[in-house]
């Protein structure tokens, strides 16, 4: 059994994860210890916020103090990215309402899925075409070693779920973008499809088998 350590505050991204890594994995997550540590993501990559997850989350983990246990640290980061919004949310898709109202922090998902839907008013059926991204980022836990040393050996999994926006939010299953978010190749959300049919189609189920490959050749 390898303990891994989910760098996520978000209950939904931890139960998927849980899920796509199965049972050869203990996955320990931050209910399993009582720090809080303030990642600001401040990147302007997936891949960028999703180190800076990873690495701070090692470095707390490899102080004596902690004892937890993990040997690794796996961060995700992930978004949705709307062609006809140039990319938008993009990177900025947990805060996409935030930005308008300046209030710090993430926004409820109901409201990063209006504003999308009002971005989106006056675009085409035929241009609404998106992608969920996820970049998973695995750093090990390695005591008395640097921030600079533990990214120096950071290795990155990705995944990619083609899409497009539906006009009204549809279905409860799942969590942020899904109730909008239809798959290629179907027609319902995610939201509607729900949990089996979205871990075997999603950005981060193909994240995660980018990295099970890795962790089987390691
Ligand atoms: P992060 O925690 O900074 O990586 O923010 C990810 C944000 O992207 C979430 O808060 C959601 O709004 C969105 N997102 C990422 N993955 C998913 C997904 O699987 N379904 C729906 N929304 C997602």
């Amino acid at each position: 059994m390898h303990a891994l350590f989910v760098a996520t505050a978000n209950a939904h991204k931890v139960g998927e994860l849980r899920s796509l890594l199965g049972p050869g994995f203990l996955v320990l997550s931050l209910r399993d210890t009582n720090a809080r540590i303030d990642v600001v993501e401040s990147a302007e990559s997936f891949a960028g916020n999703a180190l800076l997850k990873a690495v701070a989350w090692a470095a707390y983990l490899g102080a004596d103090t902690c004892g937890l246990g993990a040997g690794w640290v796996l961060a995700d980061d992930s978004g949705l990215e709307v062609d006809a919004l140039d990319g938008a949310p993009g990177v900025l898709s947990a805060r996409f309402a935030a930005l308008d109202s300046g209030v710090p922090g993430n926004s409820p998902d109901a409201a990063n899925n209006a504003k999308l839907l009002r971005l989106l008013a006056e675009t085409p059926d035929e241009r609404r075409t998106a992608r969920f991204r996820c970049v998973l980022a695995l750093v090990p836990v390695q005591p008395g070693a640097s921030a600079a040393d533990l990214a120096a050996q950071a290795r990155f999994f990705e995944g990619s779920c083609p899409g497009r926006i539906r006009r009204e939010a549809t279905g409860s299953a799942g969590f942020g973008y899904d109730p909008l978010f239809v798959p290629e190749g179907h027609h319902q959300s995610f939201a509607e499809l729900g949990d089996d049919t979205k871990n075997r189609l999603s950005h981060r189920a193909k994240a995660v088998e980018a990295f099970r490959r890795h962790w089987a050749r390691a």
